[in-house]
C-alpha cells in the first residue's frame, strides 16, 4: 500500500466532512444491487453522491445509485454506501477498497455488507437470504497487494474469521425471532462481468462455494486489514448458470433483489436493533 493511499484517504475524509459537516459513525452499511431502498429508512439523512468526492471512482452500474448516506438508523449513527464500485467496471482492487477505507476513516468499526448472488446448488433458491460464513477469493487479485502501510493494518492480516462469529450468531438469533429461514454458506467472488458457465458453477460447488457474485470480497479484505468487524449477507437472486431452466439476465437479478429487499431490510433492522450501542473508532488517518 503506497503512502499516497493514506494521503488520498485524508483528503477524501476531509472532503466528506467539508461537504456534510462532522461525521463519526460506528456502523457502516454497503448496500448491493437492488438493496439501496434501505437507505430510505435512514433518519436525518445527509447524502452525498460519490461523484462529488475526490479519489472515489464513480459507480456506473444500473441499480447502484452511488451515494453516501449519513444519518441515524435503528438507534445507531450510520453511514450507508448506496451502490458500490466493482472490478468489472475497470477499477483496480485498491479503488474498489477505497470506499471501505473511507468508512473506517469516518469512524466505522462494524460493517454490514450486502450483495446479490447466484446460488451454486439448488439448496439455495432465488429469494433466499444467505449469511456469509466465509469466502473464496477467486478474483485473481487482492486489495492489499503492494507496499503495506502499517497505519492502516498489518502486512499479513488474519482471515480465519473474516465474517465475525459474534455478529453471525446475532444474525441467526434475530432471523429465528422473525421466523425467517436464514441460510448460510460460502460466497465465492469472481471478477465478472460475464456470468458463470454451467461448468464454472459445477467447479464452484466442488470448491465448497454456496453462492457466487462479483463483489464484496475486496471490501471485506480491506475492512479486516483495518480491524473492522464484518457481517455479510447475500440475497440469492437466481440459480447459477445451468441449474435452472432459463438464461441469466441482469434486469431479472435486480428484480428479485428488489423483491427480497423487504425481508433483508427487516432482518438488518432487527440485527441493528439488537446490536449494543457501538463506539465510533478513533481517527486512524
Ligand atoms: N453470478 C455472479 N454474480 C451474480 C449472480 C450470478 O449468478 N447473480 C447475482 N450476481
Amino acid at each position: 500500500m503506497a503512502v499516497s493511499t493514506v494521503a488520498a484517504l485524508r483528503e477524501l475524509v476531509a472532503s466528506v466532512e467539508h461537504l456534510l459537516g462532522p461525521v463519526r459513525a460506528p456502523l457502516g452499511l454497503i448496500l448491493g444491487s437492488g438493496l439501496g431502498g434501505l437507505a430510505d429508512q435512514i433518519e436525518d439523512a445527509r447524502k452525498l453522491p460519490y461523484a462529488r468526492l475526490p479519489h472515489l471512482a464513480p459507480s456506473t452500474v444500473v441499480g447502484h445509485a452511488g451515494q453516501l448516506v449519513v444519518g441515524r438508523w435503528q438507534g445507531h449513527d450510520v453511514i450507508a454506501l448506496s451502490g458500490r464500485i466493482h472490478l468489472y467496471e475497470g477499477h483496480s482492487f485498491s479503488q474498489v477498497a477505497m470506499p471501505v477505507r473511507m468508512l473506517a476513516g469516518l469512524g466505522v468499526d462494524t460493517l454490514i455488507v450486502t450483495n446479490a448472488a447466484g446460488s451454486v446448488h439448488t439448496r439455495l433458491q432465488p429469494g433466499d437470504l444467505m449469511l456469509i460464513d466465509d469466502h473464496l477469493n477467486l478474483q485473481g487479485g487482492n486489495p492489499l497487494t503492494g507496499r503495506n502501510d502499517a497505519r492502516l493494518g498489518p502486512r499479513f492480516p488474519d482471515m480465519t474469521e473474516a465474517y465475525d462469529a459474534g455478529l453471525r450468531k446475532l444474525a441467526h438469533s434475530v432471523a429465528a425471532s422473525q421466523g425467517l429461514d436464514l441460510k448460510h454458506g460460502v460466497y465465492a467472488a469472481l471478477p465478472g462481468p460475464s456470468y458463470e458457465t454451467p461448468a464454472e458453477i459445477r467447479m464452484l460447488a466442488a470448491l465448497g462455494a454456496d453462492a457466487v457474485g462479483m463483489s464484496t470480497v475486496p471490501e471485506v479484505i480491506a475492512a479486516r486489514h483495518m480491524g473492522v468487524r464484518v457481517l455479510g449477507l447475500s440475497c440469492i437472486t437466481n440459480l447459477g448458470a445451468g441449474l435452472g431452466k432459463g438464461l441469466l439476465d441482469h434486469a431479472h437479478v435486480g428484480e428479485v433483489a428488489g423483491q427480497a429487499t423487504e425481508k433483508m431490510v427487516r432482518l438488518l433492522g432487527g440485527i441493528a436493533q439488537t446490536l449494543p450501542p457501538q463506539t465510533a473508532r478513533a481517527r486512524i488517518f
